[in-house]
């Protein structure tokens, strides 16, 4: 595509011939590559023949394409030697957290789905229903805090599996926590300039809030969650945590603290963000009610996902804002358009209302219990008791504490990768990086209960713990 700059005062043949040469060299045009037609290119421009014409028969006669009778003008081949190259610019690289494009035999990922979980079939359905119902509605925006009828199927799915009570009109439809958290930052930062999270924890609600320019308090993580008498003492205002199942180590918040957090909130004026990302996941008793539910009046903002039962590849996630924050979100959102598509929207209000969703949800509990239940025996088995296996029973990992083992992370990660084995550091939960004890992150969703075996398996020979 050329864009011609009006601002750039030269001849529009000369922009035009600089803009396909400096393509041409940087290697963006092909060799071989069709350009557009004389006609198409001025029609698209807006400028005349004569105009596209003189700027390829210049392109030609120095050789950078060439004509070929009856059919157009073409890339040549240039001799890439001597093309000359820009430097790069170096920038420190920063390798986000988890992240890496290489494929392992066995992947502990922890935010990783069953390859085959996804339901297709029934996706494609109603996504094609959807597209022929009324074509009209893709003609102009959406709402942008999302669709009413989604969010009032979101609604109904949180009182009931979730016990938090809110109004459809409470609900923003989001793509992903960090579109969620930025929306609460921007919200929050004129009554609020503090943030505690737990430690360790999640990275995206620290990299959210600093780039809002927030100060951060680490709030050291026991099992009863955060401890409650460090965060009295810090001068944060707003917490984020994650009660129900605590990332990454798995604990619950109790609901004596539960309340004794909600007590902090009214007497600092704070605020909790409760990031409730896999409670859905929960695979013996009872699923743990939402600390919202509590306190539904209270500033207690909501924060979920479908990653974790659906796809992380949807990027559909939702919030419920308190009345009181409302009106701030109105004022500071009123010119922004919604981030998750219509399309995806409609499929997933009619995903919900069809009973399919509560279907899948009974389906993936199963399927990951089998997961996670297979992992726990693997683990015994390879392991024995020289291991403690922390957050079981939940979510989508577990926290694998090494016991009499001398291999620092670093260790254990490079010895189980060279056995095509890949695990997590825990340490890249925690704010700094330090000598922490030997913990891994294991994640069950992506592998079979066969795959976890064997990886597993060769994780014990990896680390010395079983030769067999
Ligand atoms: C603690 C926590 N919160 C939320 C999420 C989901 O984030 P998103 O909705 O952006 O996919 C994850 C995903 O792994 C998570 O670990």
């Amino acid at each position: 595509m050329f864009i011609l700059d009006s601002k750039d005062r030269r001849p529009l043949h000369v922009k035009l011939y600089d803009q396909i040469k400096n393509q041409i060299l940087s290697g963006k045009l092909i060799p071989y590559t069709k350009l557009p037609s004389v006609r198409h290119l001025s029609a698209e421009l807006s400028i005349s023949r004569n105009t596209v014409e003189y700027a390829y028969e210049q392109l030609c006669t120095e050789g950078f394409i060439h004509s070929k009778p009856q059919s157009g003008y073409y890339i040549s081949l240039l001799d890439q030697e001597f093309i000359p190259r820009p430097c790069r610019t170096t920038a420190t690289l920063i390798e986000p957290a988890f992240e890496d494009e290489k494929t392992y035999s066995y992947d502990f990922h922890p935010a990783c789905l069953s390859p085959d979980s996804f339901p297709s079939k029934v996706w494609r359905k109603l996504l094609t229903d959807c597209l022929q119902e009324d074509p009209e509605q893709f003609a102009s925006y959406c709402n942008p805090q999302g669709e009413l009828e989604l969010r009032r199927e979101i609604q109904r799915y949180l009182e009931r599996f979730r016990g938090v009570s809110c109004d459809a009109e409470q609900i923003i439809v989001c793509c992903g926590l960090q579109d969620s958290l930025s929306i609460i930052a921007q919200i929050m930062r004129g009554n609020h300039s503090a943030l505690a999270v737990e430690d360790p924890g999640h990275w995206i609600p620290r990299s959210v809030f600093q780039n809002y320019s927030f100060s951060l308090s680490l709030i050291p993580v026991n099992s009863n969650g955060i401890n409650l008498d460090y965060l009295k003492n810090t001068d944060s205002t707003v917490i984020y945590v994650t009660p129900s199942h605590q990332f990454p180590l798995g604990y619950v918040m109790p609901v004596e603290n539960r309340l004794k957090l909600i007590n902090w909130t009214e007497t600092v004026g704070g605020v909790i963000i409760e990031d409730d990302y896999d409670s859905e996941l929960r695979y013996h008793g009872k699923p743990i009610p939402a600390l919202q539910g509590l306190h539904p009046k209270g500033n207690i903002i909501y924060v979920g996902t479908f990653s974790k039962v659906l796809s992380p590849a949807l990027r559909v996630s939702y919030m419920v804002l308190p009345y009181q924050f409302l009106s701030a979100y109105n004022k500071i959102f009123r010119n922004y358009a919604a981030t998750v598509s219509l399309l995806e929207q409609r499929t997933l209000y009619e995903f919900m209302k069809q009973g399919h969703w509560e279907r899948h949800l009974r389906k993936m509990r199963t399927i990951y219990k089998r997961k996670h239940d297979a992992l726990i025996q693997a683990i015994d088995r390879h392991f024995s008791c020289r291991v403690n296996i922390l957050g079981q029973g939940a979510g989508l990992h577990v926290v694998l504490e090494l016991v009499d083992n001398s291999l620092d992370e670093k260790e254990l990660i490079s010895r189980a990768l060279e056995n095509n084995v890949r695990v997590f550091p825990l340490s890249d939960t925690y704010q700094y990086n330090n000598n922490y004890p030997s913990q891994v992150i294991l994640g069950f969703g992506r592998m079979n209960p066969d795959e976890l075996e064997k990886g597993i398996k060769l994780l014990s020979q990896a680390w010395n713990y079983n030769k067999r």
